[in-house]
């Protein structure tokens, strides 16, 4: 796994922006209940934010987030996890579309050639750029929803690997794809898939619980969390912000606290980790 210091995708603005369309206020009520001008709010959101900690803390009280996290944003200091003891290996892949870059994952057992693939990024070019020199051979593709940097190259994929089709979330118009629902599991040895269905950022949009099935113990586990929750912040609710609030909170609840979480934007990092820092996890 790539020790490089990977950005997070959003900033305070961004965060404080998304919690505003969660809690259904204005910036205007907003800087009223805070008591905050509201051209220093709109600042943030525009990325020049110079929000003091006391401002901040006022911020998360009105919003219902945790201060501790929206401190830390504002203070460019969000703390990014280590995530050991992942009884298989992650190789993220970063790629650049128009102004953001989003992830794709492989995951495989180590040292093997075989690996499964959790969406696919903006083009199939995009993809093979950095791709792991070890991972010779795809047995299956994912996808957490369907959006250009994320699926863009998908059927492209799947014909370049020979695969015949991929899984998508249910309700997905994917070419190239077959519903793979809620509470279903696949396994390749040594992985065991489960699909969550989580709606929110897109209406079909799926997590994927991913464990070693070769480890006796209770192993650590991978959440492949597309567009659901990042370090630090979460996706966009472009579908429903009340249904996002809801499978967030389900995920959080069911996964156990030292499941590395891989997200569709930004850093790797740890569910003990973001219910600690996450400001929409309070
Ligand atoms: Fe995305």
């Amino acid at each position: 796994m790539s020790t490089a210091i990977v950005p997070l995708e959003d900033d305070v603005g961004d965060v404080l922006e998304k919690a505003m369309k969660w809690s259904g206020l204005t910036v205007e009520q907003v800087a009223a209940s805070a008591n905050i001008a509201q051209s220093r709010i709109l600042d943030a959101i525009d990325y020049r934010s110079d929000l003091t900690p006391v401002e901040l803390c006022r911020l998360s009280a009105v919003l219902h987030l945790n201060d501790v996290g929206l401190c830390a944003l504002g203070n460019q200091s969000y703390p990014i996890p280590a995530c050991p003891g992942l009884p298989f290996v992650v190789h993220p892949l970063r790629m650049s579309h128009g102004v953001g870059v989003a992830n794709a994952y492989v995951v495989s057992a180590p040292g093997s050639s075989h690996g499964i693939l959790f969406d696919t990024g903006p083009n199939l070019v995009a993809l093979l750029q950095d791709w792991p020199v070890t991972i010779k051979h795809i047995d299956a593709v994912f996808l957490t929803h369907i959006e250009g940097e994320h699926t863009g190259g998908l059927c492209d994929v799947v014909d370049y690997f020979g695969i015949t089709r991929a899984y998508v979330p249910e309700g997905c118009q994917a070419p190239c794809g077959d519903a793979f629902t809620e509470g279903e599991t696949r396994q390749w040895d040594p992985f065991s898939v489960q699909a969550y269905s989580t709606p929110g950022h897109a209406s079909a949009h799926n997590c994927y619980r991913v464990i070693s099935m070769r480890t006796s113990a209770k192993p650590v586990e991978l959440l492949i969390a597309g567009d659901l929750i990042f370090a630090g912040s979460v996706g966009g609710s472009y579908f429903s912000g009340r249904v996002h609030q809801e499978q967030l909170a389900r995920i959080v609840g069911l996964c156990a606290k030292n499941t590395v979480i891989a997200a569709g934007h930004g850093p790797l990092t740890t569910l003990a980790h973001e219910r600690r820092f996450n400001p929409f996890l309070v």
